[in-house]
């Protein structure tokens, strides 16, 4: 009896220590490199955002530390040690303005760096009464699941150039974002550079960020949004201003005519399978309405540029290059007809053969990837039998679609 009692114990004591161990490795604080990590901030607002966590973890200590103390110290002090009642004891004046004073000082610690943080996360105070600003304003719009972002035409006043998925911005300038939604509730979220602020239908949610150093960085849409929640990524390329003004250039740019007989099939087929009712092929220029107000736009990501992506959907990768090396030296650089390049090599960055395999998996069954997009819920080669694409075509529309740099 007394041996099992031993060995249970033993057993409970090992299993706390491995579920300790565990816990430990999960939020891993020490080396927070990790690309979704909020404990290696590189811009100023995620800075602040961490330092309010700090302020209030080390306030929530403080007060774990006192209030387990204090119980300690009355399990022992107060120990029951023979059959008579305590003393009795009914009001203490003292104590009770001291645990009335003590919170209220808890309160104000965390309240004071808080409220600072939300005006310093606002992008209100950048942009003045008529809503134009200094600095880039950046229209993000949430879709089911993936991320339009619009920028301002560097030339023409009344367009705009659409992107999907991926967003460049320059590195150390403040960058303006309103946020949208063409559906549901989302929230945008860059973990290294701030976050996370609701993407709400016809509301004008607006934040900012800005990246210290140039980098790619990880974006997550923050609020449950439907089964693909948690496909619904993005990424942010900070870029020097230069080659941010040439990448937006080539943004701007129409997309070539395909050469070759199989791409030349391939656009054919994006105009006869229907795929250009939901996506823009041949430019990413937006029209401003006279109001001011939004023009909707397509309902699938714009594809004008899309084999220059560093990523297929925001999540994967085009290209088998980091965007830094070991040493930390960037091996990404825009050239200036704004295409990513491979520093060492002079190449695009984007690796072909891993941007044509993206592109057919994705085009054979979007739905093993994005599970109920509309893509596959409502596209004609994936709900008509009669019209189900050939191993032919979807060659055809890869190729097509490699053309579109
Ligand atoms: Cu969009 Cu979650």
């Amino acid at each position: 009896m007394l041996k099992s009692a031993v060995s249970l114990k033993r057993l409970m004591s090992a299993a706390l220590l491995s579920a300790l161990a565990a816990l430990l490795t999960g939020c891993n604080v020490v080396t927070p490199d990790h690309s979704q990590s909020t404990f290696d901030t590189l811009g100023p607002v995620a800075e602040n955002q961490l330092f309010i966590f700090w302020v209030i973890f080390w306030a929530g200590l403080v007060v774990f530390i006192a209030v387990e103390g204090a119980l300690l110290y009355m399990v022992f002090k107060f120990k029951r040690r023979d059959d008579r009642d305590p003393k009795q004891t009914h009001g203490n004046t003292r104590v009770e303005i001291a645990w009335t004073i003590a919170p209220v000082i808890v309160l104000i610690v965390a309240a004071v760096p808080t409220i600072d943080g939300i005006f310093y996360a606002d992008a209100g105070r950048f942009i003045d009464s008529n809503g134009a600003s200094q600095e880039l304003q950046v229209d993000v719009i949430g879709h089911q699941w993936w991320f339009e972002f619009r920028y301002p035409h560097p030339v023409n006043p009344g367009e705009q150039i659409a992107v999907a998925n991926e967003m460049y911005v320059p590195v150390g300038e403040p960058v303006i974002f309103l946020l949208d939604s063409v559906d549901v509730i989302h929230s945008f979220w860059v973990p290294k550079l701030a976050g996370k602020v609701d993407m709400i239908p016809n509301n004008d949610n607006k934040m900012w960020f800005e990246a210290y150093v140039p980098g790619e960085f990880f974006g997550q849409c923050a609020e449950f949004c439907g089964v693909s929640h948690a496909n619904m990524r993005f990424k942010v390329v900070a870029v020097p201003r230069e080659e941010f003004d040439a990448w937006l250039m080539h943004q701007a740019n129409p997309a070539p005519e395909p050469s070759g007989a199989l791409a030349a099939q391939g656009k054919k087929l994006f105009r006869d399978e229907g795929c250009s009712g939901c996506h823009a092929d041949s430019s990413s220029i937006i029209k401003l309405r006279e109001d001011g107000g939004r023009i909707p736009g397509r309902t699938g990501p714009i594809l004008t540029h899309v084999a220059s992506r560093l990523n297929h959907l925001g999540i994967y990768r085009n290209s088998d290059v980091d965007f830094e090396d070991m040493s930390g030296s960037r091996q990404l650089y825009v050239n200036s007809q704004g295409i990513p390049t491979d520093r060492n090599t002079g190449q695009p960055f984007v690796n072909e053969a891993m941007l044509q395999n993206n592109l057919k998996v994705w085009i054979t069954d979007p739905e093993s990837l994005k599970p109920g997009n509309l893509m596959s819920r409502d596209g004609e080669p994936y709900i008509d039998p009669a019209n189900t694409l050939t191993e032919q075509e979807i060659d055809a529309l890869v190729a097509y679609l490699m053309t579109l740099k």
